[in-house]
């Protein structure tokens, strides 16, 4: 068996977008008997209903934002003996003192993503996202990046998702796809970051990664709460 870890390309998008559906919605919505039997994870669950149209409007979105990382993060995949098995998703480290040609290029992405999904809400709609708890969602994330980010002035990098096909899990995919980016962030001094919306096991592997929580993230929808974990890793020094 030979895993290989390189950047996810334009011809990758449907696998990766796919994998990442399978990973957070449960396999009833699939409306597919050979669906590995799943109960979703709690965030998905916690921020979406699920109605027909879902997954189309869904993975129209993940496209959008796997070609804005194509262009401005380091997505990757692994390969295991030629074949696609896993996905890590990984935001690039935005530096407070950005060159003005920096923020300019950035901006104007931004705001192109921003028409893409204007333009696909108009098509499909929210389908079933509830923007209500998007928005308590956005606003705790946004809380939790100013308390525990505060002092990155060279920004982080953020693994956004990390996603390993369910029947290769176990052999070092996972730990592969993140260690690709946590040997170039030690290089470059910059400090790594996720948030997991599981404890267990995801929060035990990611510990295995070197990461620790730092805040534990409450979304509350009067009463309805999603928990996330907040989780950073320092440098680690050669
Ligand atoms: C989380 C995930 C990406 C990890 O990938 P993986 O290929 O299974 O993990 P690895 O085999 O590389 O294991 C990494 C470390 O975690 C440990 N580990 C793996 N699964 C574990 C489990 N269920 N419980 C405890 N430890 C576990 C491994 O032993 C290894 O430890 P080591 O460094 O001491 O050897 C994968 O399990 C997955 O896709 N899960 C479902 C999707 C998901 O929840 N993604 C995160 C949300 S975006």
């Amino acid at each position: 068996m030979t895993i290989s870890i390189r950047r996810l390309e334009e011809a990758d998008i449907p696998y990766a977008a796919r994998a990442i559906q399978r990973t957070f919605f449960p396999s009833a919505v699939f409306n597919d008997p050979k669906a590995p039997e799943s109960k979703g994870d709690p965030y998905a669950n916690w921020l979406y209903d699920f109605q027909p149209g879902l997954l189309v409007r869904n993975l129209e979105s993940l496209s959008i934002r796997l070609r804005w990382l194509i262009d401005y993060g380091c997505p990757l995949v692994a390969e295991e003996d030629g074949k696609v098995v896993g996905v890590a998703l990984w935001m690039a480290p935005v530096p407070k003192n950005q060159s003005y040609s920096d923020r300019f290029w950035a901006y104007t992405s931004l705001w192109k993503v921003w028409f893409q999904q204007v333009w696909m809400n108009m098509r499909f709609g929210y389908a079933g996202l509830n923007v209500h708890r998007y928005n308590i969602w956005k606003k705790v994330q946004q809380e939790t990046h100013d308390e525990v980010l505060a002092n990155d002035d060279k920004g982080v990098w953020f693994l956004n998702i990390v996603v390993v096909d369910p029947a290769e899990q176990g052999k070092g995919i996972g730990k592969k796809l993140v260690t690709y980016v946590l040997d170039i962030a030690d290089k470059s001094g910059i400090r790594c970051y996720l948030e997991s919306s599981k404890w267990d096991p995801n929060v035990t592997i990611y510990r295995k990664m070197g990461f620790e929580v730092a805040k534990e993230m409450v979304c509350d929808d009067n009463g309805e709460i999603c928990k996330l974990y907040s989780m950073v890793r320092e440098v680690h020094k050669a």
